[in-house]
């Protein structure tokens, strides 16, 4: 059964009196930290962590390498809260349960969320390693994280999709990389549902609807993010060229390991938007 409204209640009160009983400030700022990026959440100081296995109506994340906390803590003074781990379709949840933490962060007072996540390139105009900034995205799958009875509390039945991205953090996202001395491209996100890497002939009807990047994540979370009117700046880290696009086999290993690589880059340009948002 999808979640009810007081469900998204009792997470966020659950959530907010470990915050306030820790003496730390309430978060504007969300953080959602993809494959190989969750050691952003380490760097947080003040840090008070919450297990998603204690917090009420909360799915627990099944991916091994994912750690399935919220961490809550400072960066230069500004208190961010950041989700180590997050929900993928693959692992059986249902596409509003993956979406879930949303309209918890909305109740929480969020203001602004970030979203991070490794993909796959299909632009040959990028490289492993590079960071995008998601400008818009596909979803071919018919599933929708608020398909089903609307939550009035969170917005309207039919809403817009168009300005979810929000180009002022994309802006500020790329003027920042400037000036920490790299580039970051921009791209649309194209999702599939995994967990089998793609085939090469999907990965080029994606780059023929205008893809450039592709991943198992993120979308559900962004319609959600829609429907309550949180902005929402996607950072794609390039994790691997797409099926077909080199022809070198895609692991998993691969995936984490450039996570890894761009870690120190992708933590200085969170904390430079941290700082400015
Ligand atoms: N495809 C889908 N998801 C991904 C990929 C990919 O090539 N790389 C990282 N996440």
């Amino acid at each position: 059964m999808k979640a009810v409204y007081s469900d998204y209640v009792e997470s966020a009160e659950y959530i907010r009196s470990k915050i306030t009983e820790a003496g730390q400030k309430m978060p504007k700022l969300a953080i959602i930290l993809g494959s190989g990026l969750g050691c952003y959440a380490d760097t947080l100081e003040d840090p008070v962590t919450i297990p998603y296995k204690d917090i009420p109506h909360f799915p627990v994340s099944t991916v091994s390498y994912q750690k399935g906390e919220l961490v809550c803590g400072l960066r230069g003074n500004v208190p961010v809260l950041a989700m180590n781990g997050r929900f993928h379709y693959y692992e059986g949840w249902e596409m509003w349960q993956t979406a879930y933490p949303i309209g918890v962060f909305k109740l929480l007072g969020i203001e602004k969320l970030i979203i991070t996540n490794a993909a796959g390139g299909i632009s040959t105009d990028y490289r492993p390693g590079d960071l995008v900034a998601i400008t818009d995205h596909i979803k071919l799958s018919p599933d929708s994280p608020v398909r089903g009875a609307n939550i009035p509390e969170f917005g309207e039945r039919f809403f817009d999709m168009q300005d979810v991205y929000d180009k002022s953090m994309i802006a500020l996202a790329k003027r920042k990389a400037e000036e920490l001395g790299f580039t970051i491209k921009e791209g649309v996100y194209g999702y599939m549902s995994g967990p089998q890497y793609e085939t090469p002939a999907e990965i080029r009807m994606l780059g023929m609807l205008g893809a450039t990047v592709v991943g198992m994540s993120t979308v559900a979370e962004v319609i959600f993010a829609a429907q309550c009117k949180l902005p929402v700046l996607c950072i794609s880290c390039v994790s691997n060229m797409a099926a077909g696009i080199t022809g070198a086999a895609i692991t998993e290993e691969e995936v984490l390991e450039t996570g890894k690589v761009v870690s120190e880059r992708f933590t200085a340009l969170v904390d430079a938007l941290v700082a400015s948002l």
